[in-house]
């Protein structure tokens, strides 16, 4: 029998996540919009967590997945093959470099991730370089949750507890050029940073390296940061003279939000394999990918098959949700519509930083977007911990309607970012709307933690 939800925020829940914070109970969304039961509205300016890119109940989808639900929910991979999922396999191929034109479908980030990884080590194993395990990363970075993506992330609070139980690998520092006070121009610091893996993959032994991932615009760990151009070609120049596959992290990047359907379009990188999810499905259904080069796949499949796969894999019905999502964006010129918001979006927090000194930086692409509190612009001395700014602003901006999503840039224990990263569906008036909640605010924020040029 049905039991009634007896929702009382004072009493625990009965489920556990992170912590033991309760949430309102979600009523309904709609656009770019959330409605707690009562009746309290919020602005989704981070689209959950960097997901629900097209927003929240488009009826193109909803009607997508309800005719598929009509016909089936499940078919398992070694039984059956699926309409859904080979049309969508079809599609997302279409939308990737050229020679990328099987996927592989998972129902998460995590998933996709762990996928790359082991896919790199079987075309190894099948082309005899079977001494090849290193998979370099940077630091920071955030690859997803499992004991492997763990192992190449870089974000110490997640990574710390488990550290006996997982093989780390190693990593160089992530480009973030903000931090630094040199006197090299922009494109010398993406080459300084790139030639940081060269050394790397000397220093390990080059015939001891399988890979390379990056996330080509940050997110997580590192608030949507982008590196100086050069850095980009730099790199994949350096996994070409080694031999290291080069996978490109676009769990966050990808499916659109930085503009383009990949954010490698955005430097013309071709890499060796893909992770996407999040956006792919947009919060309509878990559903993740990974797509590789045919010359990565075909030896791993002539060689007796990918020892890999997970039950949910190209599941019909997210794969309906994630083709319905996909044509949406494409028929609604929804990239375009990231790249002009984005550049609007970014343009009103750089404004911010005029009337709030401790913003430090601003930074992303397209509607992948971020900014950084500091105690001085100057140094880029991160605000004390202990003062919490990134879980305080979170909540400010909550009780006011708008909800952002935070974390800390340096190691994961300092420098308060919060990324700023609406569905792409966003218009002007509801950046406006952002942007004055944001103003409220970090004002209350600054006159509560006495920050600099925060007045009284
Ligand atoms: C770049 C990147 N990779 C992997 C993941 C892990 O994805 P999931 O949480 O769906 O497992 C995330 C999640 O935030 C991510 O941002």
């Amino acid at each position: 029998m049905k039991r009634p939800v007896n929702w009382n925020a004072a009493e625990p829940s009965r489920l556990f996540y992170q912590t033991r914070q309760r949430r309102p109970l979600l009523d309904r969304a709609e656009g770019v919009y959330l409605w707690d039961r009562n009746g309290k509205r919020y602005l989704d300016g981070c689209s959950g967590a960097m997901v629900s890119n097209i927003g929240h109940s488009n009826p193109r989808v909803l009607e997508a997945m309800r005719l598929q639900m009509q016909r089936s929910t499940f078919g398992y991979r070694l039984h059956f093959e699926n309409e859904p999922a080979e049309h969508l396999a079809a599609q997302i191929a279409d939308l990737c470099p050229e020679g990328h034109d099987r996927v592989f479908f998972v129902s998460g980030g995590s998933e996709a991730v762990e996928s790359c990884l082991k896919l790199a080590r079987q075309h190894a194993i099948t082309t005899g370089q079977g001494s090849r395990w290193r998979v370099i990363s940077r630091n920071p970075s955030y690859h997803g949750c499992t004991l492997g993506a763990l192992a190449i992330t870089g974000y110490r609070p997640l990574t710390d507890p488990f550290l006996p139980m997982m093989q780390r690998m190693p990593s160089v520092p992530a480009p973030r050029c903000y931090l630094d006070h040199d006197s090299l121009s922009d494109a010398d610091r993406g080459i300084r940073y790139a030639d940081m893996l060269r050394d790397k993959i000397l220093e390990l032994g080059p015939e001891t390296v399988l890979a390379f991932i990056m996330e080509p615009v940050g997110g997580a760990s590192t608030g949507a940061l982008v590196a100086p151009d050069s850095y980009y070609q730099r790199v994949r120049e350096i996994c070409d003279e080694f031999g290291v596959l080069l996978i490109y992290d676009e769990v966050m990047s990808g499916a659109g939000r930085t503009g383009r359907y990949l954010a490698a379009d955005h430097w013309g990188i071709k890499p060796d394999i893909i992770a996407l999810a999040k956006g792919l499905a947009a919060g309509y259904a878990p559903l993740g990918a990974m797509l590789a080069d045919n010359r990565i796949i075909e030896p791993v499949l002539d060689a007796g098959g990918f020892q890999h796969g997970f039950t949910y894999a190209g599941n019909p019905l997210a794969c309906a949700a994630g083709l319905a999502v996909t044509q949406e964006i494409l028929e609604c010129g929804l990239m375009e519509q990231a790249a002009s918001m984005g550049k609007l979006l970014k343009n009103e927090l750089e404004g911010l930083m005029g009337e709030f000194p401790f913003i430090g930086d601003v930074r992303g692409k397209g509607l992948l977007l971020a900014f950084e509190l500091v105690a001085s612009r100057e140094t880029m001395e991160p605000l004390p911990a202990s003062l919490n700014a990134y879980a305080r602003l979170v909540e400010l901006a909550y009780e006011r309607g708008l909800i952002i999503y935070s974390r800390r840039t340096r190691d994961g224990i300092e420098g308060d970012h919060f990324l700023v990263c609406p569905p792409m569906i966003i218009t002007r008036e509801h950046i406006a709307e952002i942007i004055e909640n944001l103003r409220r605010s970090l004002k209350a924020l600054g006159q509560e933690l006495h920050l600099p040029g925060a007045g009284s």
